[in-house]
């Protein structure tokens, strides 16, 4: 399985000749190496309903024929432009052919901001995502806060996760390093940072202080085989 970072939260995963796509905001994404037009995704995973996740996901699931997993809420607003969803919720799990998505807890919020009509489009809980394939698990934190019930999460053996440490808005590195030390996964990769100025932060020194675990800094476009 090929597990590539490609900036803010847009993480790729090719596994069973699948090729997985979650939270992709391309547009506007100054930090990711990604364009639109090359994009071939058969699969989106969303954490939740900000448009720095949402992203591209309509004009891509359009252009691909790609089936859309996201929180029931999101994929019921999602399903009404035209695309192809599954809907799940926190604490459910589905096997797919390509693989077993869970939904996990995020603390957070989850709303489509719509610019045009200025109007904020309310889509349900925030989640993290648990994708098990090939007997790998690879654990996406989404946007979240710390919280404590993160420690129960050490029981899926987590072979990879990307926690968000850009502050502001989710949680910052001190939080993500105690993250890191209840969730056990074998390898972090930090994410949703130097997106925007308020979120800036250096990545290199979270990855050092990471204890449980190996800390890793994935530049846009950089991959682990798992
Ligand atoms: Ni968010
Ligand atoms: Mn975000």
């Amino acid at each position: 399985m090929k597990v590539s970072y490609h900036g803010h939260s847009v993480v790729k995963i090719e596994t069973n000749g699948t090729n997985i796509l979650i939270d992709p905001f391309i547009t506007g994404n100054g930090t990711t190496d990604l364009e639109v037009k090359d994009l071939r995704a058969d699969v989106i995973l969303l954490t939740h309903g900000h448009n720095d996740h949402v992203g591209d996901t309509v004009e891509l699931a359009k252009a691909n024929d790609a089936l859309v997993v996201a929180p029931f809420e999101l994929a019921t607003y999602l399903g009404w432009k035209g695309i192809n969803t599954h809907p799940l919720h926190i604490g459910g799990a589905h096997e797919f052919g390509f693989g077993t998505v869970k939904l996990t807890q995020a603390f957070h919020g989850s709303a489509y901001t719509d610019e045009e009509t200025q109007q904020i489009i309310y889509t349900g809980m925030p989640a993290g995502i648990l994708f098990k394939a090939e007997g790998k698990t690879i654990y996406h934190a989404g946007d979240t806060a710390l919280y404590s019930d993160m420690k129960l999460l050490a029981k899926h053996e987590i072979d990879l996760a990307f926690l968000p440490i850009g502050d502001n808005f989710t949680m910052g590195p001190e939080d993500a390093l105690t993250a890191a030390e209840w969730i056990e996964a074998k390898k972090v990769v930090p994410m949703h940072y130097n997106t925007f100025p308020v979120i800036e932060q250096d990545p290199k020194a979270f990855a050092e202080k990471v204890k449980t675990g190996e800390g890793i800094v994935l530049e846009a476009g950089d991959h682990l085989e798992l």
